[in-house]
């Protein structure tokens, strides 16, 4: 077993590096207003998960009815007990010097009805605590309303599959602008809804598993999407005047290459990307789907017997009510996939990957071994890509990050990830890009949705063993508190310094 996972840990890392270009870590500042901040979501470090009044959301009826789903059988019923413990995680916050802070609200926390009809104030108390803690600190925070939460009461009505949800959304979205908005200038509306709609209503892998793989997640998506510019334009009206904030949605995506120069590596690249960032993208940088995602589905759909396209069309008051949605863009990227074309795939299940055309990334078998692979020039060229295809928009990383199996507190690798692709994100601002900001995925350990706690991103270790959930700085820390002063290539220099310091 120990020799198997060597191996594959050999295969990992070896590969890594051979898809790498020449790399030089950049070496000047970052702008004195560049935003450095680190992240986390409210299922995975909250806890106390039916306390003072929170009802019950989808993940913790999916993890509590299907717990063999997830690799170590956890939960997030107390994960990093952040309810209790804000005041540390706001102290480690301030110990690595970040500006900024990206947290989730619970929905169920403060509507434990899911309807905004009766509103928890304990549930209030506790994000309020948070933010004056960190408004005390200093430290700016990024408030996303939907990290996958969704009241299970709403599930049991169909959830994101249903129309209902526009207007509860909207309602919630309010309810948190009326609580929380005077101390709160970045909104998030959602965060990753392909993950929220392909996961959770296509293939059914994540909660609340619903498996209508090609059906379900375009649904899905076509409401998520609308509930996104419902929630915009409530704060357009009703709170941007006196509440001065900006608003937007969390898109994530691997930068996707082609494997070869070959029309139909590019091409098939260029399908993907439409797929991946495009589908959520579109509607809202530029009006509408995709035409290849309209066409593909269409032709599809047709070859399958439905009647009509299974992805659902906006009409053109849907069109113009989604479109330029946003102030900013929050992108979350950890990653980069090799695109290769391959035969178009036999009529049959419908599904996102048949639709998408499935082609055949060959380092993706090995990258789900290895969870993602270390390319950090992708962040560049994704960086450039979304300045040229979606209006030059200001743009802020809202989550990247490398995990491990948690088991040292010494992570050499988590640094050198945090540098190169940091100096990939300072040589896109030299290309022009208007990236504002990097948030580090994520502050501390926690639950890991399917993986539990066998995969750790943090920066500080969490100790679940003891009762205390102890939070430890990594190695990596210290590095990530000097980028923000200091030129990249610091990581050694400094050291350098500090020793003749200390000896003189
Ligand atoms: C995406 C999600 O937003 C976050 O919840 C998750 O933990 C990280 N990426 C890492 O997988």
């Amino acid at each position: 077993m120990w020799l198997g996972k060597y191996i594959l840990f050999l295969l990992c890392y070896s590969l890594a590096p051979s898809l790498a270009d020449d790399e030089v870590i950049n070496n000047k500042y970052f702008p004195d207003d560049f935003m450095f901040g680190s992240a986390s979501a409210s299922y995975q470090v909250e806890g106390a998960w039916n306390e003072d009044g929170k009802g019950e959301n989808i993940w913790d009826h999916f993890v509590h009815t299907q717990p063999e789903l997830i690799a170590d059988k956890s939960n997030g019923d107390i994960a990093c007990d952040s309810y209790h413990k804000y005041k540390e995680d706001v102290a480690i916050l301030k110990e690595m010097g970040v500006s900024h802070y990206r947290f989730s609200i619970s929905w169920t926390r403060i509507l434990p009805n899911g309807t905004a009809d009766y509103i928890n104030e304990a549930g209030v108390a506790f994000y309020r605590n948070l933010l004056n803690e960190l408004k005390s600190n200093n430290i700016t925070p990024l408030v996303t309303l939907y990290h996958w939460d969704l009241p299970q009461v709403f599930q049991d009505q169909g959830g994101w599959l249903d129309d209902f949800m526009i207007e509860r959304f909207g309602d919630y979205a309010r309810t948190c602008f009326q609580l929380f908005g005077d101390n709160v200038k970045y909104w998030l509306t959602f965060n990753e809804v392909k993950q929220t709609c392909l996961l959770g209503y296509g293939y059914g892998t994540f909660a609340p598993g619903i498996q209508q793989p090609g059906v379900g997640d375009y649904q899905c998506t076509h409401r998520v999407l609308k509930s996104h510019a419902r929630a915009y334009h409530i704060y357009d009206d009703e709170f941007r005047s006196t509440q001065e904030g900006k608003i937007s949605i969390v898109i994530d995506t691997n930068w996707l290459e082609p494997e070869s120069n070959s029309t139909e590596d590019i091409t098939a690249t260029h399908t993907k990307r439409q797929f991946q960032f495009g589908w959520f993208a579109n509607p809202i940088f530029h009006g509408d789907y995709p035409e290849i995602m309209k066409t593909r589905i269409a032709m599809r759909s047709e070859l399958e017997g439905f009647n009509q396209s299974r992805l659902p069309e906006f009409t053109q008051e849907e069109i113009d009510y989604i479109n330029g949605t946003y102030d900013y863009l929050g992108l979350n990227t950890y990653s980069t996939s090799i695109i290769k074309a391959i035969p178009e795939a036999d009529i049959g299940v419908p599904s996102w990957d048949s639709d998408a055309g499935v082609f055949r990334i060959p380092i993706g078998r090995l990258g789900r071994f290895c969870h993602r692979l270390v390319v950090p020039w992708g962040m560049r060229k994704l960086l450039n890509w979304l300045k040229e295809n979606y209006n030059d928009v200001d743009i802020i990383i809202t989550e990247s990050g490398y995990s491990d199996d948690g088991s040292s507190l010494d992570d050499p690798r988590r640094t050198s990830y945090y540098q190169r692709y940091l100096s990939n994100v300072r040589d896109a601002i030299d290309d022009g890009v208007k990236v504002f900001g990097y948030t580090a995925w994520c502050l501390m350990d926690n639950f890991e949705w399917l993986q539990g706690y066998t995969q750790r991103f943090g920066l500080y270790h969490v100790d679940f063993n003891s009762p205390n959930r102890t939070r430890t700085p990594k190695s990596s820390v210290a590095f990530y508190k000097k980028s923000r002063y200091l030129p990249l290539s610091c990581r050694y220099m400094c050291v350098r310094i500090k020793l003749v310091l200390f000896i003189w």
